[in-house]
């Protein structure tokens, strides 16, 4: 079984087995926009226990290993880690956005008069939209082509544009966690009907994607032009 450092950061231990992020999820810690935190500092200030979340991790890690889908992000060029977040990621969020928007809004219309959170969550997503939408063109169109072509004399002002990056990154996660504590944490009422039980899961399912495409933008990407 692949053992974890337990003074690792979490988002090294993400880096470097991508099954565990499911796992911090579980638990809430944040391996994303917070993840320069010991695994240790985390479990403190989670109250999580560490030598139980160690072994869930050691078993995610192990099964990860198996997995054909996930090779080593480390040992990815720039041009093909590039590759990979806008296909997978940006593609995803390109149809997953729309879809959500009008479910959420749906949603809000037919269950908002019994929980006017509904109604917030539909207004917060649509925030999200906005900020998401325009953060994907900017790096498709600016930052990611200037990493792609960027010399060494260039290391100045790409670290500016990769701070940017991380603030905005930062207000994405906020509007995560928001919208995570409107849908009361996606769990589904017992009077929910078909329709907010799929925005709830789909929800989830997108903040969970979201999550693992800053991680890899901020721990994988980043430090390649700042370390
Ligand atoms: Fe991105
Ligand atoms: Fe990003």
């Amino acid at each position: 079984m692949a053992s974890i450092d337990r003074t690792a950061t979490v988002a090294q231990i993400v880096t470097e087995h991508p099954g565990c992020a499911a796992v911090f999820e579980r638990h809430e810690i944040d391996y994303c926009c917070h993840g320069d935190v010991r695994l240790d500092e985390a479990c403190r200030s989670r109250r999580r226990d560490l030598a139980a979340l160690l072994r869930e991790l050691e078993a995610a890690a192990a099964t990860d290993a198996a997995g054909p889908d996930d090779k080593d992000v480390r040992s990815l060029s720039v041009p093909a880690l590039i590759a990979r977040i806008v296909d997978r990621h940006h593609g995803y969020l390109r149809t997953a956005l729309p879809f959500l928007e009008g479910l959420a809004a749906k949603v809000a219309k037919a269950h908002g008069s019994k929980d006017a959170k509904l109604v917030e969550l539909s207004a917060v997503f649509g925030e999200l939209v906005g900020h998401i939408t325009s953060h994907l063109e900017m790096e498709e169109h600016d930052l990611f082509p200037a990493l792609m072509a960027a010399r060494p004399e260039d290391r100045g002002s790409i670290r500016t544009e990769l701070e940017a990056m991380l603030g905005e990154h930062l207000v994405v996660g906020d509007l995560l966690r928001r919208l995570r504590a409107l849908g009361g944490g996606y769990a589904v009422p017992d009077w929910a009907c078909n329709t907010y039980e799929v925005l709830m899961t789909e929800l989830a399912k997108l903040e969970s994607d979201v999550l693992r495409h800053i991680h890899l933008e901020n721990h994988v990407l980043m430090p390649r032009f700042t370390e």
